[in-house]
């Protein structure tokens, strides 16, 4: 499989670009840390990714960067069969709601722009088809108190990845939703981890068998699939005084 990563230099990203490598797929690196990625492809090399795993500048943060970046991918890979994005943001909704900045580039980030860039690499990367796989979170399935914001953005992202599945699956783009519980990473350095909190290499796998299979949708670790049918059930009275 010929696959370009968007966010492999760390968590989750990272542990699904090494389980790729570590069965031979061809990877091509992009993100906005030059030292970050050449560490991480070198990693990835090491681990049996096929051939040299070349990287380039992508800003999530930065609409204008994607296109240059798609292109150096179709160039070193030739054939693209996967893109993957795991890159995203992540702050508290009191921080978020102090911070108009860091919002509007929280915002920016997980929602409007991981489109535009599932756009452009639907209309480049994946014109003849392929699989575009997406992390977004179980946080988006209903409005919770501790995470209105980015629940938001991710609930936003979901259902664009919804609608491109049902209007281009006949035409060959397999559009795989990933939807994470609480797994431990840098992006959850520090918050308390609730039971069933999962680990990156533990949804790497479940990850990689929904790609080869294009299952649409995926929580990960499996119990969030239950877990977040209870919370979808709970009545709106209940809701409003939860604190998870
Ligand atoms: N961890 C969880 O519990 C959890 C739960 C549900 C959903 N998710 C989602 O799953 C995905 C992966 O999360 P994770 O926990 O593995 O996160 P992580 O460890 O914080 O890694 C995030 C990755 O995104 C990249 N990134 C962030 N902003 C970027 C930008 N503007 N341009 C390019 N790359 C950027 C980071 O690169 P830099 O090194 O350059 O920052 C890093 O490689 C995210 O979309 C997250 O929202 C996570």
């Amino acid at each position: 499989m010929n696959v370009v990563c968007l966010g492999a230099t760390k968590g989750m990203g990272r542990a699904l670009a090494r389980a790729m490598a570590e069965r031979g797929d061809a990877l091509f690196l992009l993100g906005r840390d030059d030292d970050d990625l050449k560490r991480s492809a070198r990693d990835l090399e090491v681990r049996g990714a096929q051939g040299t795993v070349h990287t380039a500048y992508c800003d999530l943060g930065d609409s204008e960067t994607f296109s240059a970046a798609l292109v150096d991918a179709e160039r070193a890979l030739g054939t693209v069969d996967t893109v993957v994005v795991t890159a995203g943001q992540f702050a508290p909704q009191d921080d978020l709601e102090e911070d108009a900045p860091r919002l509007r580039e929280m915002l920016a980030v997980n929602f409007t722009n991981t489109v535009l860039f599932c756009e452009r690499a639907r209309k480049t990367a994946l014109k003849s088809g392929g699989t575009l796989c997406v992390f977004s979170s179980v946080a988006g399935e209903r409005g919770r108190t501790p995470v209105v914001l980015y629940g938001a953005s991710k609930a936003g992202l979901t259902r664009y990845l919804e609608g491109l599945d049902h209007r281009y699956r006949r035409a060959g783009l397999r559009v795989v939703t990933v939807k994470p519980g609480f797994v431990r990473t840098s992006m959850t350095d520090g918050l308390p981890a609730p039971p069933f909190a999962g680990e990156p290499d533990q949804v790497a796998r479940i990850v990689l068998r929904a790609i080869d299979r294009g299952t649409p949708v995926v929580y990960a670790p499996g119990p969030w699939r239950h877990i977040m049918a209870i919370v979808r059930a709970l009545p709106r009275s209940f809701m409003r005084r939860a604190s998870f």
